[in-house]
């Protein structure tokens, strides 16, 4: 197993006014598996996907990725594992808007040893015609495109993608989805996608649903749809 979750646990506020937010969740992942995590506003999906990310701490349990204890690391090593493992993908693509389409792929290339070639995922998203324009000038399916390619021009090991076609309608939803699973094959990458959309879970390999930062659903699917066989 690429990724393990186990026993995780956190709570915001304070002893008196205690909010549990994850409550005991054990789940796995093998390598190249997509997963998606489904449940209602509030239930913790981010705050799990952040913790995974390396971006907030648990209060107890135990995440191992790539037979290294996340949850065992300090600041610095946790930056060291976000820098050398993961992409994130979040709702808002968070463009740089004074850059262009390519110069906001390239900033987030320079720090990998392992970069993908910048024409070459341009291609692979469909962006090589808008390579030179900036986010303005773009549409919404667009710059999430731009923004799936800065998460993953460094080629990570693993994809953290916080509600990816939340802000985007039908067609362009279906279009991330359709690239997401491209790359997924093309890269072997593993994926883990927050979602409100449970069309979403029929591609996913793993459905995690949460309820009240407890495990309400855990799924691991035999077969998975493709993207292109999926409706909503
Ligand atoms: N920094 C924080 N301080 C205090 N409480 C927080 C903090 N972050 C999240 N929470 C609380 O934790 C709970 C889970 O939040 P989380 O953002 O993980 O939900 P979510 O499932 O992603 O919801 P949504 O679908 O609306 O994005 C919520 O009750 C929220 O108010
Ligand atoms: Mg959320």
């Amino acid at each position: 197993m690429q990724l393990v979750i186990n026993n995780l646990s956190k709570s915001y506020g304070t002893k008196e006014s205690n909010n549990k937010v994850l409550d005991n969740i054990s789940f796995e992942i093998e390598k190249g598996q997509i997963c998606t995590i489904i449940g209602p506003s509030g239930s913790g999906k981010s705050t799990l996907l952040n913790i995974i990310g390396g971006l907030d701490y648990a209060d107890s349990g135990r995440i191992v990725f790539d037979d290294e204890e996340l949850t065992a690391m300090n600041k610095t090593q946790l930056g060291l594992y976000r820098r050398n493992n993961l992409g994130f993908i979040f709702q808002f693509y968070n463009l740089i808007p004074n850059l262009t389409a390519k110069e906001n792929i390239e900033v987030c290339q320079y720090l990998s040893k392992d970069a993908i070639e910048i024409d070459e995922l341009l291609e692979t998203l469909e962006l090589s015609n808008h390579a030179s324009k900036f986010p303005n000038e773009m549409s919404g399916g667009q710059q999430q495109r731009v923004a799936i390619a800065r998460a993953l021009v460094k080629n990570p090991k693993l994809l953290l993608c916080d509600e990816p076609t939340g802000a985007l309608d039908y067609k362009n939803s279906k279009e991330v989805l359709r690239l997401i699973e491209r790359l997924n094959k093309k890269y072997g990458t593993t994926i883990v996608i927050v979602t409100h959309n449970t069309a979403i879970s029929h591609m996913s390999n793993v459905v995690l649903k949460l309820k009240d930062g407890k495990i309400d659903q855990l799924i691991y699917n035999t077969s998975v749809e493709s993207a292109d066989n999926i409706d909503w």
